[in-house]
């Protein structure tokens, strides 16, 4: 049994048996379209429902990517991750939320609102900025200012219960309410996007590591509890809908037989627009059959029935995709964490501590040159390799070449550090001409009701 815990940083790293485990999906490489550097080398390595977000590419629908972060000390390496990762996806036509949750951190981590605010701006936002995101497709809000998403939070709260929480995070007796009540704000971050005054009904994807999947999985259990209408597939080929009657709903759908009826006319008529010939509704079971629909049809069906949902006056909210990437090594062997700064490059850090740290860091070579020579590197657990891997090689081509010399003996520790050093120098001195040249725009990535 893996156990994943988002808040500690101890986080297996066994991602075979966590696909299988939580029911992930390997990414399609040969479907992404213009795979980034994460895509290509295998980084990202799973998803949930990222099919709903190639199909409204391919077919020009809007979409929107959404992440959030906790105000809370430096960011470094791993946060560059995510954001280059939104940043692809707004590349790609995405429309980027950005939460800052300052509520979380007030209530965990003690952070004042004002301390929450100055480190998002000064800190966070800054360098998003540097990183090249676009402040015209970027909206960051602060939970704090933004109160449908405390209020979805609190409603989306009658889903679930101790128990789940207790399955899904091992919270127990003497967990601080806290920590309950900022998964259930964090699922507002993540569903309000969909809103009509936020965007309105889309896909949405969320990327993270994936210690977050607890996230992930708490949010679309939420979601997928509101729904009104349901599409799964059927045994024996094609997808089936069903109704799902509740309190908020039963006056609608279910208060006597014509009201019934109705609703099954209007599910039929919204998969006909669709272009489905073959429907067999059994109103009688709450069922309507499309035999001949394939797996790719849910999104265009589910995303009718959403529509349906809405006109009828419930919530009709999509559960939100998600990516998942692995984890860099930390720079001193173990995990990286910024607790610990020597194992991690901030995005601050001056050339001259960046050095220090690649020269000190953790090395796959062998203790003299002649043995090293003689069996070659080992670029797996060799930080300088891996940090050219996730962070500073573009190019693969360049990159198979260092790794080949390497692992042959002919590349030297020390010089493989050298060429990582130089890669970071660049890339390190750039984001400061960057977060420099553009703190200008830090105000137009403000959402409204961030605007003090
Ligand atoms: N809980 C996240 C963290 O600890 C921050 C967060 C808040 C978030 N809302 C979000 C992340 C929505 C992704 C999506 O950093």
């Amino acid at each position: 049994m893996v156990d994943i815990d988002p808040w500690s940083s101890d986080v297996s790293t066994d991602y075979d048996r966590i696909i299988q485990q939580f029911g992930l999906s390997s990414v399609p490489l040969a479907e992404i379209p213009n795979p980034s550097l994460h895509h290509r080398r295998d980084i990202i390595f799973a998803h949930r429902d990222l099919g709903n977000i190639l199909q409204a590419h391919a077919r020009g629908d809007s979409f929107g990517v959404m992440t959030g972060l906790m105000p809370s000390g430096q960011m470094h390496l791993g946060h560059k991750m995510v954001i280059d990762q939104v940043r692809w996806f707004q590349e790609q036509g995405a429309d980027v939320t950005i939460a800052v949750a300052d509520l979380e951190a007030n209530a965990t981590r003690g952070y004042s609102l004002a301390e929450c605010r100055r480190l998002a701006l000064e800190e966070y936002v800054a360098n998003y900025v540097a990183m090249g995101l676009d402040p015209e497709k970027t909206q960051i809000y602060f939970q704090s200012s933004r109160p449908i998403v405390q209020r979805m939070g609190f409603t989306l709260g009658k889903r679930t219960n101790l128990s789940e929480f207790e399955a899904i995070y091992g919270f127990q007796g003497d967990t601080n309410l806290a920590h309950v009540q900022a998964p259930l704000v964090q699922a507002g971050d993540i569903l309000h996007p969909q809103l009509e005054e936020y965007g309105g009904l889309r896909p949405i994807v969320v990327p993270v590591g994936v210690d977050q999947d607890p996230h992930l999985r708490l949010c679309r259990g939420l979601a997928g509890k509101t729904n009104w209408f349901n599409v799964i597939e059927r045994k024996n080929g094609g997808l089936r809908i069903t109704v799902s009657v509740m309190v908020e709903n039963q006056s609608i759908v279910a208060a006597d037989k014509s009201s019934t009826a109705a609703i099954f006319t209007q599910i039929i008529d919204a998969v006909k627009t669709l272009g489905y010939g073959d429907i067999m509704a059994d109103a009688k079971h709450g069922i309507v059959d499309l035999p001949a629909a394939t797996p790719k049809d849910r999104y265009p069906v589910r995303m009718a029935l959403l529509t349906l949902e809405r006109s009828l006056g419930g919530p009709g909210l999509l559960q939100p995709s998600s990516t998942y990437h692995r984890f860099a090594v930390g720079m001193t062997g173990g995990k990286m964490s910024s607790s610990k700064p020597e194992t991690t490059i901030f995005l601050n850090e001056s050339l001259d501590k960046m050095e220090k740290k690649f020269k000190r860091s953790f090395s796959g070579g062998q203790s003299t040159v002649e043995e090293h020579r003689r069996i070659g590197g080992n670029p797996d657990v060799d930080v300088a390799f891996q940090y050219l891997l996730f962070f500073f090689e573009e190019d693969d081509a360049a990159l198979e070449e260092i790794r080949r010399a390497y692992v042959s003996g002919d590349l030297l520790s020390g010089e493989l550090k050298a060429i990582t050093i130089e890669k970071a120098r660049a890339w390190l001195t750039e984001l400061g001409e960057m977060r420099d040249q553009n703190a200008h725009l830090i105000n137009q990535f403000l959402a409204d009701d961030a605007q003090n």
